[in-house]
């Protein structure tokens, strides 16, 4: 069986803090030490201006994140490390994708939405300030994540649209010029989403309540000491799971030390006193990291040497993968003659039941989102069989019409038809 393919992107406009630490690297840098699967990782830096319009910051950040990595560990010989400016493969499929993108699936996306939003809320024009990049920001995601057929997408909750837009793009794909994308799922760990920041709320750069991963041990404590509590005194019971402070300790901490916390919180033991010890565990559990990660900043060269490692390893893969989808939608050498289809269904047979059947789901997807206007109208009609009946009718005599290519698209449509219409009929 076929290795399944775990990748995730990481955008580089911040410092890495101890709740990307938590909720993304450690799971994905473990995850990639397991040889059942093929890790992608990388620095969205493309995505980075989208958001983001201060070079000095998309750089420094790059740096920053690329040396965390590195330090924290990732085995760049087992996982692909690259950074996607490094891959034109993918900017390139950003386009052929573009194409097969309707726009309405945009005008549907969240970030966008929200940008709308706040807009007419704040009296502006609806699109003040919101550029192309940020409308059409789900298609260079969907690309990342096509570009290296990708199965898995640890992500957190904010992203799943994304990836269910890439499906959908994928499916419109495979439906239109033949099957060749897989269909990436979304995984979302609940438990990482909970790591908590200086004032409580879930640890983010947009509530600007963060740790970062590698700061000096005097900046941590001075963080640390500003995390919120309560007025409780020294020597009054304490809960344990309502305080910030245990929880950031238990995400580090073994069972048998966060029992022994837990017992100290409930023999009252003093804010300050509780910070101290969060403060102690944290630095002395960063230590060796952050010497390695001052380390690496001073040594970029070999910082980018990774990089550079990384993407060569992407490309191969991604250089013949993208002739392909130039191939399918028509961009050829003008000497091209389709070739062997042969090989195409040796490809097909390396493929897994799940596989094949994720892949049967986004093509009937693909289908479905093209044949959207007859579904709604026929079940919006008052006499729906009737409805269902004339369009399966003229579907049926555009089948008979049609030469074979174009005669298998159209059966294939009116078969997702006749599934999709068995209700009213
Ligand atoms: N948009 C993601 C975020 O902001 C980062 C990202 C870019 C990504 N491309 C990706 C994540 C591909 C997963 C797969 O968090």
């Amino acid at each position: 069986m076929t290795k399944q393919t775990v990748l995730t992107g990481i955008t580089t406009t911040g410092t890495p803090h101890i709740g990307n630490y938590l909720g993304a690297i450690k799971p994905a840098i473990e995850a990639s030490r397991n040889s059942d699967f093929n890790s992608y990782f990388f620095l969205a830096d493309f995505h980075a201006l989208i958001k983001c319009h201060d070079p000095d910051r998309v750089a420094r950040s790059t740096r920053e994140i690329a040396a965390t990595w590195l330090a924290l560990g990732l085995d760049t010989d087992k996982a692909t490390f690259y950074r996607q400016t490094d891959i034109p493969e993918i900017t390139e499929l950003t386009w052929i994708l573009t194409c097969m993108t309707s726009k309405g699936l945009m005008n549907r996306s969240h970030a966008y939405k929200a940008s709308v939003d706040a807009n007419r809320e704040a009296g502006k024009q609806e699109d003040d300030d919101v550029t192309m990049g940020l409308f059409s920001y789900p298609i260079l995601m969907a690309a990342d994540i096509l570009m290296f057929n990708a199965d898995i997408i640890p992500v957190g909750k904010d992203q799943i649209q994304h990836i269910e837009m890439a499906r959908d793009i994928a499916g419109r794909f495979n439906h239109t010029y033949g099957e060749l994308f897989n269909l990436p799922q979304a995984q979302v760990d609940e438990q990482t989403q909970l790591i908590p920041g200086l004032d409580g709320r879930k640890m983010s750069k947009s509530y600007d309540n963060t740790i970062p991963l590698f700061a000096s041990s005097d900046e941590l404590y001075k963080l640390i000491k500003q995390i919120k509590t309560d007025t409780l005194e020294p020597g009054q019971p304490k809960d344990a799971d309502n305080s910030t402070i245990f929880q950031l300790f238990a995400n580090f901490a073994t069972e048998a030390e966060q029992a022994d916390m837990r017992r100290q919180f409930e023999n009252g033991i003093g804010w300050g006193d509780a910070k101290k010890q969060l403060f102690e565990y944290l630095d002395a559990y960063l230590t060796k990291p952050r010497e390695e990660y001052n380390r690496l900043m001073q040594d970029l060269t070999f910082v980018e040497q990774q990089l550079h490692k990384g993407a060569a390893k992407a490309r191969e893969f991604a250089t013949p993968f993208l002739a392909q989808a130039r191939i399918a939608a028509g961009i050829r050498p003008l000497t091209y003659t389709e070739a062997a289809p042969v090989q195409q269904e040796e490809l097909k047979k390396e493929k897994s039941a799940e596989q094949i059947a994720r892949a049967e789901e986004g093509r009937r997807r693909g289908i479905l989102m093209q044949l959207k206007s007859v579904l709604e109208q026929v079940a919006q009609a008052d006499d729906k069989a009737a409805a269902a009946r004339e369009v399966l009718a003229a579907k049926a005599a555009e089948v008979e019409g049609l030469k074979k290519k174009a005669k298998q698209k159209a059966q294939n449509e009116l078969d997702v038809l006749q599934e999709e219409f068995a209700q009213y009929l």
